[in-house]
């Protein structure tokens, strides 16, 4: 079988760490599937050639273009802001090529839904960069969720905090709703509302509160003058799932002191998991069955019988697994699945639910009622 080409638009942050997921996989795993880092696009050529070196793309352009109709290009990767989604992303996949895009999907529904149609209609393969569906204890507390060890499910309450977002820190596109879709709710709350989706089930309905704290911020290098930001800094939601399960949202960028607070904690009539992105190797666990005198949580350490235990080269539990190793497991799953041309989760499908839930929830915080998800 030829290689699978890979095409990567866009050099920044995110897309760094999916460089280092796709190097790492002939590493870590020993079961690369065929696959060559083929051509990068960058806003610019120097920008192309210096991404495309520093993560061993054989080629670079300064047009999208030229990676989403290569002919030669099998899967594209969009790692742009996220107004820039959109455009590459449907261009990939009406040239039939397997797309992986980051989160959140799109700055709004409808274009999520015209991304996810135009794949549905074609039958690619594609993938939403809600990568930590792949830390390995996130993986392992579904399985739990799924094999009954919580009994029946009766609550759960999310959150990803953060604290970077100071007064001084620049007035970037994610301060910008119509490029960003939403502030902090949009940038660390879809990772969260995409947790509600994985481990339990689907919002009905949302009753939200958002706020903007900081309203000026200083211009991009420009740091005596400032601009306005119209997102929110910090979101409160609450969600009715289906099934009559309750559930929570907080995302913020401005709490103090927590740097990356992604958790959950899930409540069933027969136990508990709780688990924080700042302790990835621990999944604190509540058994009811435990013995009056000896209940409470516990701590299970990750280890090489947890899923994708194979990357740790140890077989030492709590040897420590972090963000970008949930980057490897994504691309290591993204190649089989393209290899194969089996569907992926999450799926663009998956990346316009979001999307919608995140409307309702705006949509919620401006009316100041509860407002329906629509299905
Ligand atoms: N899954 C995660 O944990 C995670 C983390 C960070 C960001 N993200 C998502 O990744 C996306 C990018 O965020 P980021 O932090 O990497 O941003 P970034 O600003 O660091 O990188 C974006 C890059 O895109 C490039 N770019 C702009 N216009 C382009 C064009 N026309 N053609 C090609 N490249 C172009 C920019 O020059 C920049 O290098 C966003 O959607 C964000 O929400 C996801």
């Amino acid at each position: 079988m030829s290689p699978i080409k890979v095409g990567l638009v866009g050099g920044g942050a995110i897309a760094r760490a999916h460089a280092i997921g796709f190097n790492n996989i002939s590493v870590f795993f020993g079961d690369k599937p065929g696959f060559e880092l083929y051509k990068l696009a960058e806003a610019n050529d120097s920008l192309a050639e210096a991404a495309a070196k520093r993560y061993s793309f054989n080629n670079w352009t300064s047009d999208w273009r030229k990676v989403t109709n290569d002919p030669d290009v099998t899967l594209v990767d969009v790692a742009t802001p996220t107004f820039l989604h959109k455009d590459p992303a449907i261009d990939a996949l009406e040239h039939g090529k397997s797309v992986i895009c980051e989160k959140p999907l799109s700055s709004n529904a409808a274009d999520a839904k015209e991304m996810y149609s135009v794949a549905k209609r074609n039958g690619n393969v594609t993938m939403v960069g809600f990568n930590y569906r792949r830390v390995p204890l996130v993986t392992f507390a579904r399985d739990m969720i799924r094999n009954g060890r919580l009994g029946k499910i009766f609550q759960i309450r999310t959150h990803f905090i953060q604290d970077w977002a100071t007064p001084n820190f620049p007035l970037t596109w994610r301060f910008n709703s119509k490029q960003a879709g939403a502030g902090a709710l949009a940038d660390l709350g879809s990772h969260a509302i995409d947790m509600i989706r994985y481990l339990v089930g689907e919002p009905t309905a949302v009753c939200a509160q958002t706020v903007t704290i900081i309203e000026n911020r200083p211009l991009p290098n420009e740091k005596d003058v400032k601009g306005k930001s119209d997102v929110d800094d910090t979101t409160f939601a609450l969600l009715r799932l289906e099934g009559g399960i309750a559930a929570e949202v907080n995302a913020s960028w401005i709490a103090s002191g927590r740097k990356l607070q992604m958790g959950f904690e899930v409540n069933g009539s027969e136990g508990s998991v709780y688990f924080d992105m700042e302790r990835p190797n621990e999944l604190r666990y509540y058994s009811s069955h435990d013995s009056e005198t000896e209940q409470g949580f516990k701590t299970i350490y990750g280890g090489q019988r947890h899923p994708y235990g194979d990357v740790l080269v140890f077989g030492v539990p709590s040897i420590g697994m972090g963000y970008l190793d949930s980057l490897t497991n994504q691309m290591r799953d993204l190649m089989a699945g393209v290899a194969k041309g089996e569907q992926l989760q999450p799926s663009f499908y998956d990346g316009w639910r979001v999307n919608q839930i995140m409307e309702a929830i705006l949509k919620s915080a401006l009316t100041e009622r509860w407002v329906s998800v629509e299905s």
